[in-house]
């Protein structure tokens, strides 16, 4: 459709242009019956609580009233997905009890990769859901629910599974890359940047074999602006060296290295959009609406938006978010502050619900993705 909005065309083709432009503007709303979402602990609903140990308070407490497998005092930007598509929240896969798949599931755990790592879970946070195991498990999933749906229809336990036809028509969302910069930024800037390519690459590869399975629409979050993140800052020496952070007070290489991950990444997805050509495969730019957020936050009410809520961070004392430790002789709770609400980060590696629920307002609407697309239209082809 841009070909045909070119100046040289005559009045009728750039009236055509217009009109055409119009209709999708008012394109039919997509009606996901489900919503598939890969990811790391941007967006993992339960998961990594689920396989290892549960996340505990006060994470989840100022929405959910209790632990809730979020990084998060509450919602995350996933869980604003849904209620934007009038689904569920999203079960994670590796819940057990209590899940309900009827809409979809979640494959996301805190600290996945896109690229497998050597790393556990235990020394480094790491997760052993890299995205190919996200994969695999999505695979699986699908598999079996074929198998099972045609033996419980018409029983009680269907409602817990989803459509095997709705696979075709869900949403496939993803947030993931984070942890592959974290990963890289202990082995070295120049490893990580050389590793960027394939990095991309095996999230396009994830892309392509959902595609194969039935995939059609895809949402494809980019990564925030690393060196933002307050945790990269706790350790920066006072004053900081010279040009170490930039004008947002944030880690400059760090920041230029997600800005990198996501120039290729949006050159995948625009070359992914040309491969799988009955797909819709939505570009979504998290890192402006976070930036923005970052750089705005006085406006936007927010308070610093370089300081944690919960959690005590003060010099070369650190008792991370729901951990006690020992500060001059005294026992201290790294609690939560009294109003999260006006906070950027929750635990100094994530975000608050406040903050996620900016970053989907700003997201959502189609205002900061490629191409323009409102999530709820993001099955249409543009
Ligand atoms: C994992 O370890 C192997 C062997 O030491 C090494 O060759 C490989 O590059 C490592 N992979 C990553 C992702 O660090
Ligand atoms: C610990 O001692 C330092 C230096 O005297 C002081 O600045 C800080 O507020 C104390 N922290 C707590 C939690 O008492
Ligand atoms: C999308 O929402 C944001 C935040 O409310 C707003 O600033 C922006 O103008 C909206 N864009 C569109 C295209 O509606």
């Amino acid at each position: 459709m841009g070909l045909l909005c070119g100046r040289d065309l005559v009045f009728g083709f750039l009236l055509f242009c217009v009109l055409s432009s119009v209709s999708v503007g008012l394109a039919a709303p997509c009606a996901f019956p489900a919503i598939y979402n890969f990811g790391d602990s941007n967006s993992d609903t339960g998961g990594i609580s689920a396989a290892f140990v549960p996340i505990s308070a006060p994470y989840g407490e100022h929405f959910f009233h209790k632990p809730a497998g979020r990084d998060s005092d509450g919602r995350l930007t996933v869980d604003f997905i849904a209620e934007r598509l009038k689904l569920p929240y999203l079960s994670a896969y590796l819940n057990s009890i209590g899940a309900n798949y009827r809409h979809g599931a979640n494959f996301a755990t805190g600290g996945s990769t896109i690229r497998r790592q050597n790393e556990t879970i235990f020394q480094y946070g790491i997760s052993p859901f890299a995205l190919d195991m996200q994969i695999v498990q999505f695979d699986q999933f699908k598999a079996r629910t074929a198998d099972l749906y045609n033996q419980v229809k018409g029983t009680p336990e269907a409602d817990k599974l989803p459509r095997p036809e709705e696979f075709s028509k869900a949403l496939y969302t993803f947030d993931i890359g984070q942890n592959d910069l974290s990963v890289g930024f202990r082995l070295g800037p120049d490893q990580l940047k050389a590793a960027l390519p394939d990095i991309v690459n095996q999230l396009a590869a994830a892309v392509k074999h959902l595609y194969e399975q039935g995939g059609r629409s895809f949402w494809i979050h980019n990564t925030g602006p690393f060196g933002c993140l307050p945790v990269n800052l706790f350790y920066v020496s006072n004053p900081p060296p010279q040009g170490y952070l930039d004008e947002l007070g944030c880690v400059k290489a760090q920041n230029e290295m997600s800005i990198e991950f996501n120039r290729q990444l949006k050159d995948r997805v625009t070359k992914l959009r040309e491969e799988l050509k009955e797909a819709a495969v939505v570009y979504v730019d998290v890192h402006a609406a976070k930036n923005g957020l970052i750089a705005n936050a006085k406006r936007l009410g927010f308070a610093d938006p370089l300081k944690v809520c919960c959690g005590y961070h003060v010099k070369y004392d650190h008792i991370w978010c729901g951990n006690k430790g020992q500060v001059n002789g005294s026992e201290i709770y790294g609690g939560s502050c009294k109003d999260p609400s006006v906070y950027a980060s929750w635990d100094g590696v994530h975000y608050t619900e406040a903050a996620s629920k900016w970053v989907a307002d700003q997201t959502q609407n189609g205002s900061l993705t490629d191409p323009p697309t409102p999530i709820t239209q993001a099955c249409h082809r543009l």
